[in-house]
This record gives structure tokens, C-alpha cells and sequence, in this order.
């Protein structure tokens, strides 16, 4: 009832501000041919990504976790002029569809993935003096997120924004009793961006049609 009452106001948002894309689309309907399991943001949180990508013209910007490509692609979509993306994916499959969803995009010029376990390949980056990113987006296995923003910030400069998806997860997030990894995983996430002297950051409760969740935002600030 109460999701059927979202999902409506959601449809509604979505028809007017991030009306049919078929490159989205198509995106969506590859990742469902596949078989991916419905991560995406959604249309509306992926406008989101993209005004916050925008109102800091971003020039590089660094995605943990591709699926299928869709938030990849509102974020690459939304790169300043000569900017780049790097997104990070395990699964040989998914990052195999999310290639031909970014080259469907046009982004595959753009917009670079890099196969492996989140943790192997964030080291190198700073080993190679890659970024630094003005975005990350953290949105890869949940009980692993505080490691990820351990990497973000050293790859992030003063002004960087760095999102994470899934931080409310329901209301399970506020249970300091749930056993599950990644309730668990989430909870000591944002309890190290809260304790963070290098940010100032909040989270930000969201319904719609994926239901009740939310995203961690932080500027960094030095
Ligand atoms: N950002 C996407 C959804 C990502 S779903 C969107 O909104 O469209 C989470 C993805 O993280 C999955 O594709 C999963 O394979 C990947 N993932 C999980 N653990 C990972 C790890 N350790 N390193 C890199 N990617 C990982
Ligand atoms: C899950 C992961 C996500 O990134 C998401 O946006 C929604 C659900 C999950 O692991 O269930
Ligand atoms: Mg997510």
C-alpha cells in the first residue's frame, strides 16, 4: 500500500523530469535479459547523481560497482566537457553487459571499467597517481562500504563529493541489534563518515519505487 503510494509519486516525478531514454532504456532491458538482479538506482535518483555530478562540473568521476551500467551512464552522461569515468566491477558478466550498455551510450570512449575485486584495483589507482576524482559513487557490496570510503578519500581532493547508495536499507539501518552483514556493513559505514574530521556529511532518507533506502552524502573539505 504505502510502496504502491510511492511508486506512484516516483512515476509521476520520473514522467516529468526524466522522461522514456531509450538508451536507458535498453540499458535496463539488457541488465533484465541477463538476468541482473534490480540494483539500479532509479531513474530518479539517477537525475539526482546527475545534478550533484553537474553542480561541481565534475571532470572525474569514479563509480564502485557497474552492474549493468545505468547509474554509470547517468553519471558519464553528466561528465564536463573532456572529463572521464572510471567504474569498478567484479563480475566478469556484469561488466561484459555494462560495456555494451556504455558503448550503446556512446561513453565507451569515456567511460573506462576495471574488472576485479573493488579492494585489489582501488590501491593501484593511487600507486598510479590516478584522479583525483571530484565523485565517487559508492555503490558495491554493502559490509565492505567503510573500506571504500577509506579509498575514496584518498583519492578525493577538497571540493569532491563522495555518494554511497543503500545507507538506510529500510528502517534495519537503525537497529544497532541486526545481525545482518550488510546492515552491519552500512551502520559502520556511516558511523566513520559521521566521525570523519576530512568531511561534513549527512544521509538522506529516500522512498520511491525500489522502496525505503537512502544515500550517504559528504563534501570534502581537507
Ligand atoms: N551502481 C549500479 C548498481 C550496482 S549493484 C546502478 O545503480 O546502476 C552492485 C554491483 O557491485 C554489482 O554489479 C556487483 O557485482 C558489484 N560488486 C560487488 N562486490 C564487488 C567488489 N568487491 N568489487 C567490485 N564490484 C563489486
Ligand atoms: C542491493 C544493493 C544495491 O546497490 C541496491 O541499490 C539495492 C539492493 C542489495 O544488495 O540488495
Ligand atoms: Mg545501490
Amino acid at each position: 500500500m504505502v510502496l504502491e503510494t510511492w511508486t506512484r509519486v516516483d512515476r509521476y516525478i520520473e514522467n516529468l523530469f526524466s522522461p522514456a531514454d531509450p538508451v536507458l532504456d535498453a540499458t535496463l532491458e539488457a541488465s533484465r535479459q541477463a538476468g541482473f538482479p534490480t540494483m539500479e538506482v532509479t531513474p530518479n535518483q539517477g537525475k539526482l547523481l546527475s545534478i550533484l555530478a553537474r553542480s561541481i562540473q565534475a571532470k572525474s568521476i569514479l563509480e564502485i560497482g557497474s552492474l549493468g551500467g545505468y547509474s554509470t551512464i547517468w553519471l558519464g552522461r553528466s561528465l564536463a566537457p573532456g572529463g572521464k569515468m572510471l567504474t569498478l566491477e567484479v563480475d566478469p558478466t556484469h561488466a561484459a553487459v555494462t560495456r555494451a550498455n556504455l558503448k550503446r551510450a556512446g561513453l565507451d570512449g569515456v567511460v573506462e571499467l576495471k574488472l576485479g575485486l573493488a579492494l585489489d584495483t582501488l590501491p593501484g589507482l593511487v600507486e598510479e597517481g590516478q584522479g583525483l576524482f571530484d565523485l565517487v559513487f559508492i555503490d558495491a557490496d554493502k559490509p565492505r562500504c567503510a573500506e571504500y570510503f577509506s579509498w575514496a578519500l584518498k583519492l578525493t581532493h577538497p571540493g569532491s563529493l563522495i555518494i554511497t547508495d543503500n545507507v538506510v536499507r529500510n528502517v534495519a539501518v537503525s537497529d544497532p541489534n541486526n545481525r545482518d552483514p550488510n546492515v552491519q556493513g552500512v551502520r559502520r559505514f556511516n558511523e566513520a563518515l559521521a566521525a570523519e574530521p576530512r568531511v561534513v556529511a549527512t544521509a538522506v532518507q529516500t522512498v520511491g519505487s525500489k522502496g525505503y533506502d537512502g544515500f550517504a552524502i559528504a563534501v570534502v573539505t581537507s
